[in-house]
């Protein structure tokens, strides 16, 4: 049952080499069913693939601007659970977020007016179901939907329109400067090549410093999950484009899957002069933290929230002041954490920690890097010098050159809460 393709070939084809796509293909799983029909049966949720149509004109008549949140409503919590951090709103201290999946900021609006423009069909009735779905046991199921959502992303205006979407909110919630991370595995997987990617995110990034006061970098992240060989050709995929990257990371489900897996990846993108960071300590345990550190030699380990267990790991992190991009409202809906006041932040400020606080996928955690500074301000009491620690932490933990960074420490210091 083959249809035309209503595109120009190469234009945001899934399929690789024809322009030729099965109707009704779960473009997922790459399994036939029904339009309308979803794999909840296999356990994930899929994306159906219908004909192409010329609809990115639908799009953009139907997204609209993608509507900054703040100005004295309450937190952007997707969940359907209390909103979080309600505030009539002071300015936001400046701040540099430093962990941030550009997929994860993916809001609902946006899916539906993508999937609409790439001629989808999303499993979900509405926005409302969508949210209703972001509900997650663990690190897992939240991957499961991340990966399945993100398959609306195809062409070059589609990762800018995300990362432009995405500025404008963080503009709105005092981010001065941001590192964004992708997953360009999750991508490629897809038939949507690494440039077409990359391109994309690059052209809102550009544009970011005049148009929301914004300075950038990009993190090319690899999937954990996927083999070691996935990620060196990934790698070697991605090398024509990597003046616009800043550093490598490492994604995706942790718990299996060792930092060491990946050290030579890591040895290459060292090699060719970019900076390392990983995720590690997450739901995984500290014994990922010593192998990120001591076998991938990380500039920065992406939460480390599970170091907390392991003193010796403890004193290591402190003496050498490596950098932890702590989420807190992750990890609330990832279950690290049973509630935000037992998050253990304060203990790790205590043991003198390089700790910064970031929101990781804040589409679907309920809150960006403002939402979750407020967070952790009322559920731990933080008092406005911490919060300012906190603040000025961010720009140091950063990739910024010098002179940059001081600029931003000055704001930080000017800051009235
Ligand atoms: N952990 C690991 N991988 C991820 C996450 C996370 O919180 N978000 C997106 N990819
Ligand atoms: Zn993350």
């Amino acid at each position: 049952m083959a249809a035309k393709c209503a595109r120009t070939p190469g234009e945001s084809c899934v399929p690789r080499e024809s322009c030729t796509p099965q109707e009704g293909a779960c473009i997922l799983r790459g399994v036939n069913h029904a339009p309308g029909e979803s794999c909840a049966s296999r356990g994930v949720v899929c994306v159906i693939g219908t004909l192409p149509g010329a609809a990115r004109e639908r799009r953009a008549a139907t997204a609209g601007p993608v509507v900054a949140r703040r100005g004295g409503g309450t937190a952007h919590d997707l969940t359907g659970a209390e909103p979080i951090g309600s505030d009539a709103m002071a300015a936001p201290i400046p701040k540099a977020e430093l962990h941030l999946h550009i997929e994860g900021t993916l809001e609902p609006e946006l899916a539906f007016a993508l999937a609409e423009g790439n001629g989808l069909t999303l499993p979900f009735a509405s926005q409302d179901d969508l949210r209703a779905a972001y509900s997650f046991q663990d690190l897992q199921s939240f991957l499961d939907l991340y990966y399945a959502l993100m398959t609306v992303l195809r062409t070059e205006d589609d990762f800018a329109d995300l990362a432009d979407a995405y500025l404008t909110r963080a503009r709105e919630q005092g981010v001065r400067h941001a590192e964004i991370f992708f997953d360009p595995q999750a991508h490629t997987a897809r038939g949507v090549p690494v440039g077409t990617v990359i391109r994309g995110l690059a052209r809102a990034l550009d544009a970011a410093p005049e148009k929301h006061g914004i300075t950038t970098r990009l993190i090319m992240c690899f999937l954990r999950d996927h083999s070691a060989g996935s990620a060196l050709r990934t790698f070697e995929e991605a090398r024509p484009h990597l003046e616009r990257i800043t550093a490598i990371g490492l994604d995706s489900a942790e718990v299996g899957n060792p930092p060491a897996k990946f050290r030579e990846v890591f040895e290459l993108a060292r090699e060719a002069g970019l900076k390392c960071v990983a995720h590690a300590g997450e739901e995984g345990p500290p014994a990922n933290v010593w192998e990120a550190l001591d076998v991938l030699g990380v500039d920065r380990v992406d939460h480390g929230v599970r170091s907390m267990e392991d003193p010796k790991l403890v004193a290591r992190l402190a003496a050498d002041q490596v950098p932890l991009t702590v989420c807190p409202l992750s990890n609330l809906r990832l279950r690290v954490v049973d509630r935000l006041a037992d998050h253990p932040l304060p203990a790790m400020l205590d043991a003198g920690l390089m700790v910064t606080v970031n929101s990781d996928d804040p589409s679907y955690f309920g809150g960006y890097a403002e939402d979750n500074f407020t967070a952790v301000r009322e559920a731990l009491g933080l008092d406005e010098e911490t919060l300012r620690a906190l603040a000025r932490n961010s720009f140091q933990a950063s990739f910024l050159d010098e002179t940059t960074r001081e600029t931003y420490l000055k704001e930080v210091d000017a800051h009235v809460f």
